[in-house]
């Protein structure tokens, strides 16, 4: 049976596909700005502590992060949409989120092992008339509770906070019988700022709500005098 495409169509045809030859250089950038290309190489900290690394995730990131938030404790006064028990699946989510939107949400890890994730951390930026401002989470992995790792892993999360330009006033709200991270916020210059009586709710009980602040002011008073 004869072809339906005339001679003419044809060579417009084979034109326009010559026209339009795969580029290297081009397949290469696109590769490059795939978030959630597994191959990609692990992303430059965005703070580096005496023993940690805070850094944006990876793909493969996965496991080990699932891992790290797994156990129940972590989610105990944490808000109900951190997952519990937390699978595979959440954390693959979370992950292709984050780097998807480029959302300020990063892992920490130990300085040994930079593709381990022992916890997470980041900033929930504020809106509006509180665009200077942000909201801090964080957690980290059971197996590396009471090493100081969370002090040490909140000051650079602050400073790298601050330094950006982005900020001018960081934040935390902290169910009060989360003594564990208020302490940790007051070590990295934090002061309770107020309390919000039984504000949260979670599975039935209900908490006061602590609020930790730090301007970027009072951070530059609280360096110097830790330097002095
Ligand atoms: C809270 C959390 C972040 C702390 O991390 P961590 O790495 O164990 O904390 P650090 O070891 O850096 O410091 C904890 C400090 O709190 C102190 N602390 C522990 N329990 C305490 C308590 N009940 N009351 C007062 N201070 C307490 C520790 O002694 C330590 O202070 P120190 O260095 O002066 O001894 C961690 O337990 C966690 O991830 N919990 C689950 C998630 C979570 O609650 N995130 C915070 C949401 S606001």
């Amino acid at each position: 049976m004869a072809s339906s495409t005339s001679p003419s169509t044809l060579e417009t045809v084979t034109a326009q596909l010559q026209a339009t030859p795969a580029d290297p250089s081009t397949m290469a950038a696109q590769l490059e700005t795939n978030p959630m290309d597994p191959n990609a190489p692990l992303p430059e900290p965005i703070a580096t502590t005496s023993r940690l690394i805070i850094r944006p995730m990876h793909p493969q990131d996965a496991p080990s992060y699932a891992r790290a938030a797994g156990t129940p404790l972590i989610a105990k006064y944490m808000s109900l949409a951190f997952p519990s028990p937390y699978t595979l699946e959440h954390s693959n989510g979370w992950i292709k989120l984050n780097l998807t939107d480029k959302i300020p949400n990063y892992v920490i890890a130990e300085k040994d092992h930079p593709d381990v994730v022992i916890g997470g951390m980041g900033f929930k930026p504020g809106a509006d008339v509180q665009s200077h401002a942000a909201e801090l989470g964080y957690w980290i992995g059971e197996d590396w509770w009471g090493k100081g790792y969370m002090q040490e892993a909140l000051a650079g999360l602050t400073e790298y906070g601050f330094e950006s330009g982005r900020w001018s006033r960081l934040w935390a709200n902290v169910f009060s019988e989360n003594q564990a991270s208020v302490t940790c916020l007051e070590k990295c210059g934090y002061k309770l700022e107020g309390v919000l009586k039984g504000h949260v709710q979670k599975h039935g009980e209900v908490s006061d709500l602590h609020v930790l602040g730090l301007t970027i002011e009072d951070w530059r008073k609280w360096k110097q005098s830790k330097e002095t």
